[in-house]
């Protein structure tokens, strides 16, 4: 696909999600996992994240299925790479009929162990659908570009054609047969495909893949020693081997008041900080149309209040490493 969005978008479309049907993403994302939903006209509602891994809290979206109109998709986002607790997802879809679309942008190259067996995020071990994204920043890139996975052959055809203009070229689909340059347009598709060029370069990068996830959860090990006594680390449950598309770091006792002077400081440092997410349901386009107030996800209004993601890429040196974690460390270990 063309990005990670356009990707949401047909796999949106693919499980028949429309309007007066509601879907459910993470507030705790970037804008594209819940405009997916937005864009096939259905209503999008929100359930908080769990503290414990910044995933979607399935406690909270069994009790919402148990008491509301059940969604007809759920997009559970692998926050920071670390992966949802697929197994118990794709059971609750299964008992209340909703798709559950991975949004795995931020998990090429996580995986989690089920029953003794390890699976990969994106592989549709537990889940209908899966999508990536290839922007800049993640961890592998294709300048701009996305993915749609599932195992299920008839949402890949059906996710390939809206993809392609929704046009049909296999013979026995056709509605007449002209000759062999026949074709048929049999829904109002896009031209969501991504280039040659593009996808040659994520071919080339998925030879890496494994190296750099291997490199960035050293980074990520010697942060989190670094910062065991100052902040919170992201979280890492143990039956998961997360690709850590980012370092969020979430600030506590006399600095959790104090993120904006935190980021200033990096700043002074020469550290480029980042802050992963402004939730999704305090943006103005979506509190316009569904008002929700300020505590309705409270997780993730916290989380966003403190949290701050630091620089984290395999071509960091050691000596890299050292200069953030030295600057982390001097400021936190001062007053804000
Ligand atoms: C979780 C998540 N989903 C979807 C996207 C959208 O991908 P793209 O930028 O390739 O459209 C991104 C980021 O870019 C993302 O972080």
């Amino acid at each position: 696909m063309a990005n990670g969005t356009a990707a949401l978008h047909v796999a949106a479309l693919a499980s028949g999600i429309g309007p007066g049907d509601v879907g459910v993403p993470s507030p705790l994302t970037f804008l594209a996992s819940a405009n997916g939903i937005a864009y096939t006209g259905a209503d999008v509602d929100f359930v908080d994240v769990t503290s414990d891994t910044l995933c979607l809290d399935i406690d909270a979206l069994a009790d919402r299925c148990a008491r509301r109109q059940a969604p007809k998709l759920v997009v559970a986002v692998d926050y920071a790479g670390v992966p949802c607790d697929l197994p118990r997802l794709y059971e609750l879809a299964g008992a209340y009929g909703f798709t559950l679309l991975e949004d795995a942008s931020h998990a090429l190259g996580s995986e989690y162990r089920h029953q003794g067996r390890r699976y990969r995020c994106g592989g549709c071990g537990h889940a209908h659908m899966a999508t990536l994204s290839f922007h800049p920043v993640k961890v592998i890139t294709c300048g701009e570009g996305g993915m749609v996975l599932t195992n299920d052959d008839d949402l890949a055809r059906r996710i390939r054609q809206l993809a392609c203009h929704g046009v049909e070229r296999e013979r026995g689909r056709l509605t007449r047969d002209d000759g062999p340059w026949y074709h048929e347009m049999h829904e109002l598709g896009f031209n969501y495909r991504i280039t040659d060029f593009q996808a040659a370069l994520g071919v080339s990068q998925m030879r890496r893949l494994e190296e750099w996830c291997r490199r960035r959860r050293e980074i990520v090990r010697r942060y989190d020693d670094a910062f065991a006594d100052l902040a919170d680390a992201p979280p890492w449950p143990d039956h998961t081997s997360p690709a850590f598309h980012i370092y969020v770091l979430r600030l506590r006792g006399v600095w959790r008041e104090h993120r904006h002077r935190f980021f200033e400081r990096l700043l002074e440092a020469g550290i480029s900080p980042q802050v992963h997410y402004i939730p999704v349901h305090t943006q103005p386009y979506y509190q316009a149309r569904l008002g929700y107030a300020p505590g309705s996800f409270p997780i993730a209004e916290d989380t966003y209040s403190r949290c701050v993601s630091l620089p984290l890429y395999p071509s960091m040196s050691e000596a890299d490493v050292s200069r953030v974690i030295d600057a982390v460390c001097a400021i936190l270990s001062g007053a804000p």
